[in-house]
C-alpha cells in the first residue's frame, strides 16, 4: 500500500479515562508508513489516567479533563469538543471513555466517531461485560467497534472480534483474551474508517468493498 503524506492522513482524538492499552495499539499502528491517520491528541476524563502519560511520552498532545470539577455531562462535553476542534481532528476514538455523552455532542460527531466495547453487542452492554458473559454460559465471546449513537453501546456495528470461552475461564483471563483481539481490531477498523472505505448511512455501517466488510477477527 502506498505511503501516506501527514497531509493525506486523518487527524484523530482518543478519548480516555484510564489504562489507554487501546490507545496505545492505536498510536503504535499510526506509526506504519500506510497510515491512513495519525493520532494528534488524547483527551482524558481523568486528569490521573496512566494512559495520558503513555501519550505524552509519545510526544502526543495530552488533554487532562476532570469531569467531577467540570461539574456536568455538557460541560465535560463542550471541553472535549473545544479540545477535539482545537487539534483539527477529523475523527474521534473512544477508547475506554468511561463518561455518558450528551445527544447534542454526539450528533456533531455522528459517523466520525467510534468506540470498541469488550462484548459481542448487542449482547452485553454496559459494564462488568467478562463477568456478564461467563455467567450467561456463553461459548464465544469478544469486543465490537461500532459508530456512537446517542442510545449508549447501540450505535451501527462496524465490526466484530470473537474470542472462544474455554472450560474453567474466569473473567480476568476472558478479558486478557478480548483485550488481545481488541488491540488488532480497533486500528484495523480505524485504518479503514481513515481511508473512507466505511460509513454511517441511516443508522447502518456502509462497507464500500469487500475487505472493508470483511473486518473481524477470530482469536485462538
Ligand atoms: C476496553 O476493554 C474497551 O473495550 C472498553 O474499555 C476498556 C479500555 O481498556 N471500552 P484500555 O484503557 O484501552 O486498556
Amino acid at each position: 500500500m502506498a505511503k501516506m503524506s501527514d497531509m493525506q492522513r486523518k487527524r484523530v482524538g482518543v478519548l480516555i479515562s484510564g489504562r489507554g492499552s487501546n490507545m496505545a495499539s492505536l498510536i503504535k499502528a499510526a506509526k506504519l508508513p500506510t497510515a491512513a491517520y495519525e493520532v494528534v491528541s488524547v483527551i482524558s476524563s481523568k486528569p490521573d489516567a496512566v494512559g495520558l502519560k503513555t501519550a505524552a511520552d509519545q510526544g502526543i498532545a495530552a488533554v487532562a479533563l476532570d469531569h467531577k470539577a467540570l461539574g456536568s455531562r455538557e460541560a465535560l462535553d463542550a471541553a472535549v469538543h473545544n479540545a477535539l476542534i482545537a487539534h483539527k481532528c477529523d475523527l474521534v476514538a473512544c477508547a475506554g471513555f468511561m463518561r455518558i455523552m450528551t445527544a447534542e455532542f454526539i450528533a456533531k460527531w455522528q459517523g466520525r466517531m467510534i468506540n470498541i466495547h469488550p462484548s459481542l453487542l448487542p449482547l452485553f452492554k454496559g459494564v462488568d461485560t467478562h463477568e456478564r458473559a461467563l455467567e450467561a454460559g456463553v461459548r464465544v465471546h469478544g469486543c465490537s467497534v461500532h459508530f456512537v449513537s446517542a442510545e449508549l453501546d447501540a450505535g451501527a456495528i462496524i465490526a466484530q472480534g470473537v474470542v472462544k470461552v474455554l472450560p474453567g475461564d474466569n473473567a480476568d483471563a476472558l478479558a486478557a483474551r478480548v483485550l488481545q483481539v481488541e488491540h488488532k481490531l480497533y486500528p484495523a477498523v480505524l485504518q479503514t474508517l481513515a481511508q473512507g472505505r466505511i460509513s454511517l448511512h441511516d443508522g447502518r455501517t456502509r462497507y464500500v468493498d469487500d475487505d472493508a466488510a470483511s473486518l473481524s477477527v477470530l482469536s485462538a
